[in-house]
């Protein structure tokens, strides 16, 4: 298989943690590609027709696109347990959660990155905050007992969701108090698939 993707993108982070921890890392070559909403890459154009990564590409059957796709697939390919029935919907909603978090911060990125300066407006990417603000309360408030229990998809979701706030917005101090979410994330980090995947650059 190949994977159609970026290491500085969160959504692709979470395909490869989820690779990594379901041990079919050796499975899946990747082909990076340096792509954005303006200026696609071939790769990502060939594969998704909505010209986004991640992107699965499987020898037999269809190309795989988005990421929580990619994932159930992963977790289904290895019997893995990480969309444990009894909690599906759980899960699915906490990773619904760290992805609606990444869309915001990705796009704040993006606003600066590819929007002229004089086309910047300060409003919206506030209000790309504030839904990343929502996401971490929600976290801090509700989600702490389902995140300190065994790992599963939401969990590795939401530990690419944080890993990509320091990343690119560190200085906005997403921990200031979310005590118990940042003891949470300092020892989710240190898993050996999250150090392997850290992003950088
Ligand atoms: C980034 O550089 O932050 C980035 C790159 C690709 C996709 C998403 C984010």
């Amino acid at each position: 298989m190949q994977l159609v993707g970026n290491p500085a993108s969160p959504f692709v982070r979470k395909v490869r943690v989820m690779l990594l921890e379901t041990g079919q890392e050796d499975e899946v070559e990747m082909i990076t590609a340096a792509t954005s909403p303006t200026n696609p890459a071939p790769e990502a154009v060939a594969a998704n027709p909505i010209k986004k990564i991640p992107a699965l590409i499987r020898p037999e059957g269809c190309t795989l696109y988005d990421s929580r796709v990619i994932t159930r697939y992963l977790d289904a390919r290895a019997d893995a347990g990480l969309y444990k029935e009894t909690r599906v919907w759980e899960v699915l909603t906490l990773e619904a959660t760290a992805d609606g978090l990444m869309d915001a911060a990705v796009l704040m990125v993006y606003e600066g990155r590819v929007r002229p300066e004089n086309m910047q407006y300060e409003g919206w990417i506030d209000a790309q905050w504030g839904k990343v603000e929502g996401a971490l309360d929600a976290l801090e408030s509700r989600w702490m007992s389902h995140l300190r229990g065994p790992l599963d998809a939401g969990q590795i979701a939401v530990g690419c969701a944080l890993g990509y706030l320091d990343f690119r917005h560190g200085e906005r101090n997403w921990r200031k108090g979310r005590g118990a979410l940042d003891d949470w994330f300092a020892a989710f980090s240190q898993r050996e698939s999250m150090v392997a995947t850290q992003p950088a650059g």
